[in-house]
């Protein structure tokens, strides 16, 4: 079943009715002022920090669910609607909610009365516009009041959601009335330590204004039914202290056929110290003026929008293709790839599933998610490298997470994730891949961000690749720490008290617990970054790795190979994890999918299409791969949170989507073009779109998890959009499946795709050069470039833009 359908010339998804399985949602904001927007018009806005810098206020896990957001209430003919639905929940004639790229549009209509409502950020501006457009389709003229609000949430996000013995007493705002309209600003704690403050206006006279939430909904009433609404009265006060709002009351007149629209602004506006106040107690209103002077008429929200529309063109126009299959051609061309911009400017902090007041920035996520942007936003991403290097100590081991506004590393979760360094090596690689900026190796980058400890970038990676290197255990793979990729696989930490975190608490140093999973990324990322050293003037330090590589390869053929597919790890007893020895999670995805892409046993008849068989018998499910098999029963304190899950959900062999790519792309290494595909469409949005009752999360970006073949409600899914499964498959689809793979030498383009797909289409600009690629089936590999035939499957760089065609 499905609740709505792409529109892929706009490029947007359109939802036909607010009842959608769960709010689908929607991201705004391309720098730093962001909304999340569901197809109800539900959500929040920040500047740059969900946690530190919320601006609107937003109830997680609330009853009812999505409440609050922009709040629009219609009354015409004694009837109370809102255009996106909630918050008035009274049944529309039409709805329509269009998702757009960093837009969305709610298309109504209410007895003859249709409303437009437009909301984004426009690029460059630190504000939300809301823009209102209502048109008269009857026959008469209609009397209509449009009431506003917004809840202000008092910056601090987790202050603000359990600190009341103070936070009752701070809320100070200031309102004005001028002929344009009216604006109400935020102004708590600006007095003492802040140099910012919020606002929300209209720009049309009002005949009313509310600023406190007690007084505008009333006694027991819910955003659907507030007093100022129902008794058509606001309170006309600003208000002090408890839950500051700002909601405008708008009288509108409006004759057959005759249209109106109205700009409401949600902005932020920093100020230098010296020029907070226009007067003592009154803040300096400039900043809000000149920005509702750049942003507030018809015109300019036009003109804002065109822009934005523009700005994602450009994005998008970096990678497209016509494959013939118009699911693949909508992921990768519009959906994937903004997916991954999202992910870039969110990281793992706002979505509907992520707080924003908790983690910080993942070293191993970001890493992660680069993979996925970097061909969007070069600069950013070198930006991005630079600051999660200088997290590393100089040991060589890296803050698991770190704070994005400060830059440092988190102490409260620490060290010891041993993946966790291996990723930089991946991340570098693919950047230097893309924009042949090898220059960034002779970066100077601090450790611990602390100043005068610079060494080269180059320096750094070279201990991340130690690090590995010098934790070795007892079969010559490396030691697992607190997890690795897999967060809940912690071997050193056997927690039986409730609440203690399973990673932060490792309580037993076991020295022997060992991952084969590290084991295959040290030889991938390891000869990654020996590639580097090649090809960038160290050839006895690539010599050095590629030596130690082989030894590790070596290692897990020998104890990393349990008959039929790679074992996951060894515990700190020894035994093995991920074995058919075992009763249950007898055999785990990642160390398949990672042994295999490092290359480990893919040469014909070797032990990599064994593993692949093993996961297409043993952990393939109708709606994508799960993580193990059989699920654990019983929690087992040497494993784990992993064991703590019920058999079925997240990492207890729920369909952990992140991975799955990582089955596709060693598919793809074993040529296997028919089941490459199968396991990229299973998981993916689009051609799950039909199953949408089922998997019940929006069908047009990816979530984390789908719960596995022995969970109660299989084939449903959970943590929508900000999951390193978009950058995954994004180089799973744009690298592998469709083939075209920058590297350090040019463009690799080897298409692997299932016998339909006959003539491909495929644009890449690719180091400031357009790639026009034509890709034709004959049977056999050819390349040529601008009629010239290449040895080998890699182009050599370009300096003009070229024709290339290639025959597979
Ligand atoms: C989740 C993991 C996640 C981790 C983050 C765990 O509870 O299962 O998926 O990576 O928390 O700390
Ligand atoms: C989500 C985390 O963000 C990611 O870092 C981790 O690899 C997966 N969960 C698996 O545990």
């Amino acid at each position: 079943m499905k609740y709505g359908h792409f529109d892929d010339t706009a490029r947007e998804y359109v939802i036909n009715t607010p009842y959608t399985p769960l709010p689908w949602i929607n991201y705004l904001g391309s720098e730093d002022f962001f909304s999340i927007i569901s197809n109800t018009g539900g959500g929040y806005s920040f500047y740059r920090d969900a946690k530190l810098r919320r601006i609107t206020r937003y109830r997680y896990n609330g009853v009812p669910n999505d409440a609050g957001g922009r709040c629009f209430y219609i009354t015409d003919g004694g009837v109370t609607w809102s255009p996106a639905f909630l918050p008035s929940k009274t049944e529309l004639d039409s709805y329509k909610c269009r998702h757009g790229l960093g837009y969305t549009v709610f298309e109504s209509s209410k007895n003859g009365l249709s409303s437009e409502l437009c909301a984004f950020i426009p690029v460059g501006e630190n504000c939300e516009i809301n823009r209102l457009v209502l048109t008269n389709n009857s026959g008469e003229t209609k009397k209509i009041s449009v009431v506003s609000a917004v809840e202000f949430c008092l910056w601090n996000a987790v202050d603000d959601a359990s600190n009341f013995q103070r936070n009752f007493n701070t809320g100070e705002l200031e309102a004005i009335d001028c002929e344009k309209g009216c604006i109400i600003f935020h102004k708590t704690e600006y007095r003492e330590r802040r140099n910012h403050y919020a606002y929300f206006s209209v720009n049309r006279p009002i005949t009313g204004y509310d600023t406190s939430r007690e007084v505008f909904l009333g006694k027991f009433n819910g955003w659907d039914t507030p007093d100022a609404v129902k008794y058509g009265k606001s309170a006309n006060k600003v208000s002090h202290g408890w839950a500051p709002i700002a909601s405008h009351r708008v009288e509108i007149i409006l004759k057959p056929g005759e249209k109106t629209s109205l700009v409401y602004v949600l902005g932020y506006c920093e100020l230098p110290k010296e020029e907070k106040w226009e007067k003592p107690g009154i803040i300096n209103k400039k900043p809000a003026f000149e920005q509702l002077n750049r942003v507030e008429s018809d015109t300019l929200v036009d003109k804002a929008l065109n822009n934005l529309k523009e700005y994602w063109s450009s994005l998008l126009s970096k990678f497209t293709t016509q494959s013939g299959d118009d699911k693949l051609d909508r992921m990768v061309n519009i959906w994937h790839q903004y997916q991954c911009m999202v992910t870039f400017n969110m990281s793992r902090s706002a979505s509907y599933y992520e707080s924003g007041m908790g983690r910080g920035m993942g070293f191993r996520d970001s890493c992660q998610d680069l993979l996925g942007f970097v061909h969007l936003v070069p600069g950013r991403a070198r930006e991005r490298i630079l600051d999660i290097t200088a997290t590393q100590k100089d040991d060589g081991s890296c803050w698991h997470q770190y704070q994005p506004l400060t830059k440092q590393g988190n102490a409260d979760v620490g060290i010891g994730f041993n993946d966790d360094p291996l990723w930089l090596p991946a991340a570098v690689h693919a950047y230097i891949s893309e924009t042949g900026d090898a220059g960034i190796l002779h970066e100077p980058v601090p450790f611990d961000c602390k100043e005068g400890t610079e060494v080269s970038l180059f320096e750094h990676l070279r201990l991340c690749v130690d690090y590995t290197l010098k934790r070795l255990g007892p079969h010559g793979l490396p030691l697992i720490g607190r997890a690795d990729w897999n967060d809940c696989l912690n071997l050193n930490c056997f927690s039986e008290e409730p609440g203690e975190s399973f990673q932060t608490t490792a309580n037993f140093e076991s020295g022997v617990a060992e991952s084969v999973f590290i084991a295959g990324m040290f030889v991938l990322y390891g000869r990654q970054y020996a590639e580097i050293c090649e090809k960038y003037g160290c050839k006895d330090e690539a010599a050095r790795i590629y030596a130690a590589a082989d030894k590790m390869a070596e290692a897990v053929r020998t104890h990393g190979w349990d008959g039929e597919w790679f074992i996951r790890a060894y515990d700190a007893y020894g035994k093995k994890i991920g074995s058919k020895e075992c009763k249950e999670g007898q055999i785990f995805i990642e160390p398949q999918g990672m042994c295999v892409m490092a290359g480990i046993g893919v040469e014909p008849g070797g032990l990599a299409r064994k593993a692949l068989d093993s996961v297409k018998e043993r952990l393939t499910t109708e709606y994508g791969t799960c993580l193990l098999s059989p699920c654990y029963s019983e929690y087992h304190l040497e494993l784990g949170e992993v064991s703590s899950y019920p058999p079925g959900y997240k990492e207890n062999g729920g369909i952990f989507c992140h991975n799955n790519p990582w089955v596709s792309i060693a598919e793809v290494m074993t040529g296997n073009a028919d089941e490459a595909f199968a396991v990229y469409t299973r998981i993916c949005p689009a051609y799950r779109e039909e199953r949408s009752e089922i998997h019940r999360v929006e069908p047009y970006v990816y979530n984390q998890m789908i719960a596995g073949q022995e969970a109660p409600t299989f084939g449903e899914g959970k943590n929508s959009w900000l999951t390193g499964t978009a950058a995954w498959t994004f180089v799973n689809a744009s690298q592998y499946l469709l083939g075209v793979q920058p590297t350090l030498e040019g463009l690799r383009i080897a298409p692997c795709l299932p016998n339909n797909f006959n003539e491909i289409k495929i644009n890449r600009q690719y180091r400031d050069v357009n790639y026009d690629i034509l890709i034709k089936r004959t049977g056999k590999y050819s390349l040529t470039v601008n009629g010239q035939k290449i040895d080998g499957d890699v182009i050599p760089i370009q300096t003009a833009d070229c024709r290339v065609e290639v025959t597979i």
